[in-house]
């Protein structure tokens, strides 16, 4: 008997907590949180209500529940070191240690281990601690560029020209109020291209990697409002996406690859979890966005959706180094994930209203809800993610759509992702920067 301890409790949680239950190796999961989701409850055997800031806590509760194997969802408490302090005491986790996690939690990190292994795909960039010389550099990148946060800001931290920034003094003011706010920024060229996202499974030194998804970062239909963690993925039945060539995507492998191998190389440390590249293609070949440490959300439902092989098997071979290039397999279909989520967010969403859908539909997965009186209530971030799947992504598209729809609430989903139309401009403005 295995006794597995899933961290966190979102959509991306609910998909894990699922997938373990269908392993046929002996199992019983445990799920710490600050808030309970329902669906979760109803597959573990005892749910541990704690903010995941209580390193402490998680790791006695692990101790006292004889937890073989950790699974830890969300990014803040690897860059807390949880995985650090809960190796210290000998449990094992899918997750980073924090000397690597900082292949997310710091982006001037990022770019530096990409400096020394795949240089070619980081963009022009400058790390600042001061706003000083940041004029002078936005001007030498033309007035086209990217300001980040150097730090975890839950994918809302970056501010692009044009998009988001619409003049300089725009931009240097965000710059001063993250300076204000105590922490360095980098002012990165503006990339031109479309975003995809590769994940792998990595042991320290094998990497699997999962079938490319493309996310749907901004809030609104055709690409346009703030910022969010993600409103929607879709995966194509080949595993690869329609503006890529087969390159492109081996490509962005190797990259993981090679991120690995300079971790190792840079600190020593393993990473052991799994390691999820944000890239883009452009006019001069694939470059990296980002790095982070864990399953992208909403990522995670779509390859969690498509894998065959026994997931903790994949997990246990994670932590004892085993995994071999053919530990995973995955479906060969289409999949498309939408989140409903608030009226108002990100900015201003609501919150405190029931949330209507079938909690038993394997198909949907709750995120930011809590149980109030039996009710299922939006808690003001991601309310619930759907998934469809099907050999064709039009009927993957359908099915996700319906099931979006049928969701019951104050919430509001992009109608576009993964529609033909929509698939059809990407490639065409992809062609049309490539020439
Ligand atoms: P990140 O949190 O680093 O993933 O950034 C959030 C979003 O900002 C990405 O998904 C991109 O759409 C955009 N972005 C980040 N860096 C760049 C860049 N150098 N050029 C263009 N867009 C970028
Ligand atoms: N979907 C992007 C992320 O999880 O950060």
């Amino acid at each position: 008997m295995k006794n597995i301890l899933v961290v966190g409790s979102g959509a991306r949680e609910v998909a894990i907590a699922r997938k373990i239950s269908e392993s046929s190796v002996e199992h019983k999961i445990f799920c710490v949180s600050s808030v309970q989701n329902p669906q979760i409850n109803n597959l573990c055997c005892d749910y541990f209500i704690c903010s995941l800031d209580r390193l402490n806590d998680i790791c006695n509760y692990a101790l006292k529940k004889k937890i073989d194997l950790v699974i830890i969802g969300p990014e803040n408490p690897l860059e807390g070191g949880l995985v650090n302090m809960l190796g210290g005491a000998g449990v094992a986790c899918v997750g980073p240690r924090k000397e690597v996690a900082m292949i997310e939690t710091s982006k001037a990190f990022a770019r530096s281990i990409i400096e020394k292994c795949s240089p070619q795909k980081n963009p022009k960039r400058r790390v600042f601690t001061s706003i000083e010389g940041a004029r002078e550099y936005i001007g030498e990148l033309n007035g086209e560029y990217v300001i980040k946060y150097d730090g975890l800001m839950g994918g809302k931290g970056v501010k692009i020209s044009g998009d988001h920034l619409s003049s300089i003094s725009d931009g240097l003011k965000y710059a001063q109020s993250l300076v204000d706010a105590g922490g360095s920024f980098l002012i990165e060229e503006k990339l031109i291209g479309e975003e995809f996202s590769l994940m792998s499974f990595v042991d320290g030194k094998t990497c699997c990697h999962m079938p490319v998804i493309q996310d749907h970062k901004r809030a609104f239909d055709g690409d346009v409002g703030p910022n969010t963690g993600g409103m929607g993925t879709y995966s194509f039945a080949n595993h690869s996406l329609p503006f890529l060539k087969k390159a492109d995507v081996l490509s962005a492998q190797q990259t993981n690859e090679l991120v690995v191998k300079q971790l190792l190389k840079e600190t020593g440390t393993p990473f052991v979890g799994i390691l999820y590249g944000g890239f883009m293609l452009t006019k001069s070949g694939v470059k990296v966005i980002e790095y982070n440490a864990r399953f992208g959300d909403p990522e995670a439902m779509n390859v969690l959706s498509l894998m065959k092989s026994d997931f903790l098997k994949v997990c246990f071979d994670v932590v004892g180094g085993t995994l071999t290039k053919e530990s995973v397999d995955f479906e060969k279909m289409s999949t498309v994930c939408k989140y409903a989520v608030p009226s108002g967010y990100p900015d201003k969403p609501l919150k405190g209203f029931v949330v209507e859908c079938d909690n038993n539909n394997p198909n949907i997965f709750l995120a930011s809800v809590e149980l109030v009186d039996g009710r299922v209530v939006a808690c003001g971030s991601r309310t619930a993610a759907v998934v469809g799947k099907n050999i064709k992504i039009a009927d993957a598209e359908k099915l996700a759509e319906n099931l979006v729809c049928s969701i019951g609430g104050d919430l509001f989903h992009r109608r576009d992702i993964g529609t033909k139309d929509l698939l059809l401009s990407r490639v065409a403005r992809m062609e049309k920067i490539l020439t």
